[in-house]
């Protein structure tokens, strides 16, 4: 990391730790409340959006379709209460920690010394818990609720205080989510420190989209929508159950993984024999970690230098660009959802067409959760140097993305002109 990006960082650090001595019951007359969901609503220009304390989630993105029709665009429950109590636990909208996505074996090792962590996924009869760790273990920090540090009315900051020992990682993790809504951006910053020791830590965001809102009369999946990723010609290559071997694997042109060359729907690719098995065994569809290689921009400013990913559906004509100065970016096409969980009230079809029956659940491939993320298990590849052990030495670990919402129509005015 380069050394201004750190003292901007550290900057930051000395307000928030002044917003938590206030955070008392003298300073609270007047602060914004949360609704009677418990969602905290923060505004922008023509967009809305709602986060709970649970996982630092985000629970409602409100943006209005080509038709004036506001859509809520993720994956989530109507009350903050109900996160608690769901069991399937999809990770909806929050921030998966201390380490994001997977740990082959459950295992890492830090200046010599093995650690094993609380595994919890992948059980067999001889790993009862599982054969790897997913999203920080059992009690992860989307299974936890943060505090609320600063509120106002386009922003919202949560912290979490991850005690040394925790699912079995070392040293304590102090983190902070900042969520901010600028015009018709949503912006989000996470920061995290290791206060004690040496610790992996690698932070992503989860969030669950349908860019029509779950309302689509025609379909009920996302395999329409389409996705762009223009610099992943690369991806992390896995075995069976999703956990990197080492390789980095090309995405040939042309291929099930191939969305950098050009536009593609995520359904595109169903036809070819390869998606089968593409993300794990006997899976068909994306489970996939891309990496993102700008090295041949260098120098660049990741606000500015292009969207990382696009996402669009032609139905609602709403289009999300994403921008991060993270190097990779997991794809889940939502083939683990069948129908069984509940959409919110304010999603879901109205009026049906037909008398074709839309039910009021996520189907498969319904969705698609698109993570800003470093590479997944670094902690057990050093040869692809990457920076995912933190020591209090280090400074603070900073990940930013900026999620940029417009229609499509607005797009193509421009090329006309
Ligand atoms: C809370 O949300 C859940 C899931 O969205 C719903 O089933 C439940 O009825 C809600 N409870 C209340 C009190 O609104
Ligand atoms: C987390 O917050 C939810 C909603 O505000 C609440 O229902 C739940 O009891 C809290 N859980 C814990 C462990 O504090
Ligand atoms: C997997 O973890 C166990 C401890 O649970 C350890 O004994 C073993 O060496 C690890 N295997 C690898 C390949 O790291
Ligand atoms: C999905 O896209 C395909 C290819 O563009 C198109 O033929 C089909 O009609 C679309 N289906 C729906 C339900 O929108
Ligand atoms: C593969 O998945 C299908 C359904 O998705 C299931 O019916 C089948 O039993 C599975 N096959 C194996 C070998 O697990
Ligand atoms: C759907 O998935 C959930 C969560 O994994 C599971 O509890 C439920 O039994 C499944 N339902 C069907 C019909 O397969
Ligand atoms: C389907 O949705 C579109 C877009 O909102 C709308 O124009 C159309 O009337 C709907 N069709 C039916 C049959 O409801």
């Amino acid at each position: 990391m380069k050394w201004s990006s750190k003292l901007l960082a550290l900057a930051a650090l000395p307000m928030a730790l002044v917003a938590a001595d206030g955070d008392d019951a003298s300073a609270s007359s007047s602060k914004p409340k949360p609704d009677k969901d418990g969602k905290y609503w923060i505004h922008g220009d023509g967009i809305s959006a709602a986060f709970i304390p649970y996982g630092a989630s985000v629970t409602n993105i409100l943006f209005k379709d080509q038709y004036g029709i506001e859509r809520d665009l993720v994956a989530g429950f109507d009350n903050a209460t109900y996160y608690g109590v769901d069991k399937q636990h999809p990770h909806f909208g929050g921030v998966p920690g201390r380490y994001a996505n997977r740990i082959k074996n459950s295992t890492f090792e830090i200046d010599g010394k093995k650690y094993k962590v609380k595994a919890n996924e992948n059980p067999t009869k001889e790993h009862p818990d599982g054969l790897d760790t997913l999203h920080g273990g059992p009690d992860g920090w989307d299974w936890r609720n943060f505090t609320v540090l600063a509120y106002t009315k386009n922003s919202i900051t949560f912290q979490i205080v991850d005690p040394d020992g925790k699912e079995g990682f070392p040293g304590e993790v102090v983190s902070w989510a900042t969520y901010t809504l600028n015009g018709r951006d949503w912006d989000f910053k996470l920061v995290a420190l290791s206060t004690t020791k040496k610790t992996p830590i690698m932070l992503s965001s989860h969030t669950y989209w349908n860019l029509d809102g779950f309302a689509n009369n025609e379909t009920n999946t996302a395999l329409n929508h389409t996705l762009h990723l223009p610099y992943s010609g690369q991806r992390v290559g896995v075995d069976n159950i999703l956990i990197p071997t080492g390789d980095i694997l090309a995405n040939a042109k042309g291929s099930v993984n191939d969305f950098w060359s050009k536009p593609k729907q995520l359904g595109a690719s169903f036809g070819d024999k390869d998606i089968v098995n593409n993300c794990g065994f006997n899976c068909t569809g994306y489970d996939n970690c891309y990496t993102i290689n700008r090295q041949s921009l260098s120098p660049y400013d990741w606000r500015t230098s292009g969207p990382v990913a696009t996402l669009s559906s032609e139905w609602s004509g709403i289009q999300l660009d994403i921008f991060t100065d993270q190097d990779a970016f997991q794809v889940y096409g939502c083939q683990g959802q069948n129908g069984s969980m509940a959409l919110k009230k304010t999603q879901g079809v109205k009026t049906s067409r037909n008398g074709k029956d839309f039910p009021r659940t996520i189907a498969k491939y319904g969705c698609v959760v698109l993570e800003v993320q470093d590479y997944i298990d670094g902690i057990n590849h050093p040869e692809w140097m990457r920076k995912q052990i933190w020591g209090p030495e280090d400074g603070p670990y900073v990940l930013q993305a900026k999620y940029r919402f417009s229609l499509t129509s607005e797009h193509k005015n421009k090329c006309d002109k």
